[in-house]
């Protein structure tokens, strides 16, 4: 088969020779994410990869359809990127993602950093930088044990992300519309508004679609209990940036580990020379000593980039083959 990936980064590119090595196919990768400009370059392919944050336009899916490539395989877990009405409407018929390519790579990402905000690490490394090696009683902790954890989106990352902080003793709570007893041991399940003020830290996993776009906005950021640590590590959407850095600046929030924004295509992956021309909401966020932002970064570890490639080449290569892709989108 022939396949274009796009968004590759370096640290693919052995994963990829490994299955060319096995399978003999021939795969164009391009650094740049699948745009409107970088779409031509699938001519002649039968079948398209990418692992980007940007939205697709609607050209993309036109002229995939019209180079007769009908999958669109996702690298990635979020769907949010894909206008399904548009992509079926232009003939793309199906849409594949990796679902559940390291959901632990995230949980444990998500986990060091409700630590490092609970434990006022980064805080006191800041104050020590700047010679301070004193302990003011503000900045005294608590132990994670003692804690009430929310988890909202209690999928294979939320619940992956449920069994740390319950294997430490934290008491979890979870909100997802779909129940799953299989999560029971981890946590317990109940409504949004109840881990809304009863969680000490709260941690969103939840896909981002119309339904779900800003579902935590001021009334909701009002409801925590005052100090509570937040985490997101899934979109920027979910939550009303303005509602959750002016809970933060507030002081309502006691703190906030962000590997997701809005506008993060904007500089995220990407080399930024001069500060001011960072987005205002970063440039925010990165006056708090309590906020913690990573450039999309929880996904990254060794197992998850190997299953990325691997997995989407596999359902690649099924679709080709006539077999439904094995982690197909379905809406
Ligand atoms: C995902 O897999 O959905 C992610 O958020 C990480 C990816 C954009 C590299």
């Amino acid at each position: 088969m022939k396949v274009i990936m796009y968004g590759v980064s370096d640290d693919e590119r052995h994963h990829v020779q490994a299955w060319q090595d096995q399978h003999q196919d021939e795969i164009k990768l391009v650094t740049e994410p699948l745009t409107k400009e970088t779409v031509a370059l699938a001519a002649g392919f039968d079948g398209v990869s990418t692992k980007q944050v940007e939205s697709l336009d609607e050209e993309v899916y036109q002229q995939l359809s019209a180079f007769g490539i009908k999958h669109l395989a996702l690298r990635i877990v979020g769907y949010n990127i894909v206008n399904f009405d548009k992509a079926h409407a232009h003939g793309i018929t199906t849409v594949s993602n990796v679902p559940a390519y390291s959901p632990r790579a995230i949980a444990e990402n998500g986990l060091a950093v409700a630590l490092n905000l609970l434990r006022k690490i980064s805080v006191l490394q800041d104050r020590e930088r700047r010679g301070d090696f004193t302990l003011p009683e503000s900045l005294m902790s608590e132990e994670i044990y003692t804690k009430t954890v929310g988890v909202i989106g209690v999928g294979n990352i939320g619940s992956a992300s449920a069994q740390l902080y319950s294997a430490l003793g934290a008491r979890v709570l979870g909100y997802d519309p779909i129940y799953r007893a299989n999560y029971e041991p981890y946590l317990t399940y109940t409504d949004l508004e109840t881990v809304l003020k009863e969680a000490d830290i709260i941690t969103i996993h939840t896909p981002l679609d119309d339904s779900t776009r800003e579902m935590l906005g001021a009334k909701e950021f009002a409801l925590m209990k005052p100090g509570t640590i937040f985490i997101n590590q899934a979109r920027g959407g979910l939550v009303d940036t303005e509602a959750m850095i002016a809970a933060l600046e507030s002081g309502h929030l006691g703190g906030v580990g962000l590997d997701v924004l809005s506008s993060e295509s904007e500089f995220f992956w990407k080399v930024i020379e001069d500060p001011a021309q960072l987005p205002a909401d970063y440039q925010r966020l990165a006056k708090m000593p309590n906020a913690i932002v990573t450039p999309h970064s929880a996904y990254y570890t060794q197992t998850a980039v190997r299953n990325m490639v691997m997995q989407s080449l596999e359902d690649i290569r099924r679709f080709l083959n006539g077999q439904k892709p094995l982690y197909v989108v379905d809406l």
